[in-house]
């Protein structure tokens, strides 16, 4: 096993709590991939999986092996960092090779073979000779992945790799560390704070806040059950709406109110058990559509045509809310829009913890959902 498993680790720096008791599992050959806000306790996670800081308690394993005190040359992890860390005196090939003649006893020759290798997995090896200073960013990451690779490590453990890069080249190397990663199924940690980054690339996504794992699965379940209110929003671009209403039931039928504005939840026996009735609906931009005579009323703010969609904002009730509209639609600042949402696509949570109380979808298909008669019946008359 070439896993990684953290046991309730927790580091503090004086009186920030930087990870706060997480628990994560890394299995063997996964690309798991570490997302949260800035400041959120990622890159403090890595360093001490990697040795670099020490935990103030918890346990981490590599391999199967305790190295919860090693130091960081005697666990077998490469780790590859935002600013490359490219040493600026050294030739591309001298970069690459100075971890193997530290980390390990290889001949020349060996060490030779192995850069070979790694080049040509990336396609450097025009570039070998040259110092950092004449490579351009997304070369110099390159070399910094050639630098992690060449080691053939147990664990890759990589920090926000791409984000100096820009948009254009970010999204190519992304599809190059996936196909890398298919090669060579090496087990992978990556962190990022670029939701979209991250959905691509996890085989499952641990969702990060505040020192905490809110929740980790893979990408589709995270953005289609998001077990709190905070993944909710913080998956998706832009993330989901969450409008606070009061919750009114009546048998198996329920409905979420905020002012004049109303909807209601398909099959609501499906709702834990919950005390009082203030609660958070969340709803996706793309999941509300326009509707003559539907139930919710927005006033429009701010549209932004995004060319495949005209993403519109704009306020329900006293809610900023964000729809995605098809693009051209004819929709002006200051317009009052009709919309309605997906009755399989709501979601309830707790307004005081945030916790999932009810995802619509998960209703369907079970033995509390009613299929929809009255528009099967009008769609065959
Ligand atoms: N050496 C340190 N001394 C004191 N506080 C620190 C230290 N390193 C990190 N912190 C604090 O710990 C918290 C988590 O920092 P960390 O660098 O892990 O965040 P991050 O999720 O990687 O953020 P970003 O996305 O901005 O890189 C922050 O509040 C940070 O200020
Ligand atoms: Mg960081």
């Amino acid at each position: 096993m070439t896993g990684i498993t953290t046991t309730d680790l927790v580091k503090r720096f004086d009186d920030v709590t930087a990870v706060d008791g997480v628990d994560l599992n890394v299995r063997e050959g996964e690309f798991l991939v570490l997302v949260g806000p800035s400041g959120c306790g990622k890159s403090t996670t890595l360093r001490l999986l990697a040795g670099l800081e020490s935990p103030t308690a918890g346990a981490v394993e590599i391999a199967d092996e305790d190295v919860t005190t090693a130091s960081p040359s005697d666990r077998d992890v490469a780790m590859v960092f935002q600013n490359y860390a490219l040493y600026p005196h050294m030739t591309a090939r001298e970069n690459m090779t100075f971890g193997l003649k530290t980390a390990t006893d290889f001949s020349a020759d060996a060490v030779d073979d192995r850069i070979a290798e790694a080049a040509g997995i990336l396609d450097i090896e025009d570039l070998l000779d040259r110092t950092p200073s004449a490579l351009s960013g997304g070369e110099q990451q390159r070399v910094a992945i050639g630098r992690a690779l060449v080691r053939d490590p147990e664990v890759f453990l990589m920090d926000e790799p791409l984000s100096n890069l820009d948009a254009k080249l970010r999204v190519q190397m992304r599809a190059e560390l996936a196909e890398l990663h298919a090669e060579l199924q090496t087990t992978t940690l990556y962190v990022t704070h670029d939701q979209v980054e991250a959905m691509t690339l996890g085989d499952r996504v641990a969702v990060m806040y505040d020192g905490e794992i809110q929740q980790i699965a893979p990408p589709q379940q995270l953005y289609d059950a998001p077990e709190t209110r905070f993944v909710a929003e913080f998956i998706g671009s832009p993330g989901m709406n969450t409008v606070e209403g009061t919750l009114k039931r009546r048998g198996d039928a329920a409905h979420v109110t905020w002012g004049e504005n109303s909807l209601s939840l398909p099959s609501a026996g499906a709702v834990k058990p919950y005390a009082g009735d203030r609660v958070v609906l969340g709803v996706r931009p793309e999941d509300l559509t326009q509707e003559m005579g539907g139930p919710l009323s927005m006033e429009v703010t701010v549209t932004e045509p995004l060319g495949d969609s005209l993403l519109t904002r704009g306020v329900v009730g006293d809610t900023e809310m964000e729809v995605s509209l098809p693009p051209r639609s004819a929709v002006d600042v200051g317009d009052v829009l009709s919309l309605t949402a997906d009755p399989q696509r709501l979601h309830l949570f707790d307004i005081e913890t945030g916790a999932a109380l009810y995802h619509s979808a998960e209703t369907v298909g079970s033995d509390a959902a009613e299929p929809p008669v009255a528009d099967t019946q009008r769609s065959t008359t």
